[in-house]
């Protein structure tokens, strides 16, 4: 049995939960859009620009060796959150964005032509749509869509039978950015290995809430954003597993990626540098070192627990509130609660939401497909992350009582 989290003591981390929003305390319910930052973050970005800053990879003297020793050692930081076999299975990119694009175009380039298929589920973010929409563009590949249930839930059955002899690559989220649904990531992986396709999980927001087990999954490609995980923006990883990565050609050139580069030709490092051109985020890595140890200091099991009960809470309290509509109710949902007020708009909603100082999304969450599916334009969604307590579940309905009122 897990330790409950220590919430006063966790909210004292974050100097930005001290601050007023239209003169209420801020309630910061925005967590799946970007979770903030706590003070181990800061400081370790901030130390790192004033006491040991310099390029990385490059340099022989004392700043540029400590500077490297940093940025590795969150790479291997980054490597153990995500229990992959060696820190070289780490890429470290601008973001899941980024590490998506990555991947959709090194396949682009390598394996997948006019007529191979790609798979996606219908409740992707747009992140992990557009990449391969490009394939479908520019290299004439072919998108097949898996539906999922009203809860965001798969059918195995569909998706065995969305497989064909073309099909390259499946691609889906391992947590749904509006319904919360996790995906059996194992399974999946299981069923798409056996019919020779690789795999990528979008672990943006799954790994904000839960352990994760790359090596357990047997996935292909794992994609993780720093910003969700309580670290700095301009930041995220692709974890791909080594004989894959081995394989993959390089997506941008530019320095560090090679080994020799003359006027006649160019050869490629080996990974993970090899996708990595140019200068990196250095500072940037070593935020997300800081925080991906600040929650395992924190306890990611304790942190899971903590949002669950959360989740309940708010749940429980929208079921009993009439003309509230929530979207998803899978098994293990993560803490992320879309909903719609009968009658009225979601912007609206949010707007007398944030008067109360509750910040919520509003809108249709880059997930387009997602939205016509649930035939809706937009929800609102409240996200909770480590540092929410339940007096912020009772503000965000104190909240929606006052918006049911003003817009009745
Ligand atoms: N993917 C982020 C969200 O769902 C931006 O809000």
């Amino acid at each position: 049995m897990t330790a409950p989290l220590d919430i006063a003591a966790v909210r004292a981390e974050f100097p930005i939960l001290e601050r007023h929003v239209h003169g209420r305390p801020l309630v910061y319910l925005d967590n799946a859009a970007s979770a903030q930052k706590p003070k181990a973050v800061i400081d370790a970005m901030a130390a790192a620009m004033t006491g040991s800053y310099a390029n990385v990879h490059r340099g022989l003297h004392q700043l540029a060796n400590e500077t490297t020793t940093a940025f590795e050692a969150a790479r291997g930081a980054t490597a153990r959150f995500l229990n992959a076999g060696s820190a070289e299975e780490i890429v470290f990119t601008s973001g899941g964005t980024d590490a998506i694009n990555l991947v959709a175009a090194a396949l682009a380039a390598s394996e997948i032509g006019e007529g191979d298929e790609i798979i996606l589920s219908i409740a992707e973010h747009h992140s992990n749509i557009v990449p391969w929409h490009l394939l479908r563009e520019r290299k004439g590949a072919v998108l097949k869509w898996l539906d999922v249930s009203d809860d965001g839930e798969i059918d195995l059955g569909a998706f065995k039978a969305l497989f064909t002899s073309r099909t390259k690559i499946v691609a889906l989220t391992h947590m749904s950015n509006v319904l919360g649904a996790p995906v059996p990531a194992r399974e999946l992986t299981r069923i798409a290995r056996e019919r020779g396709a690789k795999i990528l999980f979008d672990g943006c927001q799954a790994a904000a809430h839960g352990p994760v087990d790359v090596q357990d999954i047997g996935c292909d490609f794992y994609v993780v954003t720093g910003h969700k995980l309580y670290g700095p923006t301009g930041i995220g990883a692709l974890y791909g597993r080594k004989s894959v990565l081995a394989l993959l050609p390089p997506f941008k050139g530019g320095g560090e990626m090679i080994d020799e580069v003359t006027t006649e030709r160019v050869t490629y490092n080996e990974p993970p540098h090899r996708f990595e051109a140019g200068t990196p985020p250095i500072l940037e890595a070593i935020g997300l070192g800081a925080a991906l140890a600040w929650i395992e200091r924190t306890g990611r099991e304790a942190i899971a627990a903590h949002e669950a009960a959360l989740l309940a809470h708010a749940t429980e309290e929208m079921s009993r509130f009439n003309p509230l509509v929530v979207y998803g109710r899978s098994r293990g949902k993560g803490p992320i609660l879309a909903f719609n007020l009968a009658g009225a708009h979601p912007h609206d909603v949010s707007t007398i939401l944030d008067r109360a100082g509750v910040a919520v999304r509003a809108g249709h969450h880059c997930a387009q497909p997602l939205m016509k599916r649930l035939g809706v334009s937009a929800t609102a969604r409240a996200s909770f992350g480590v540092y929410n307590t339940h007096e912020d579940v009772e503000a965000l309905m104190a909240g929606l009582h006052k918006a049911r009122d003003l817009l009745k």
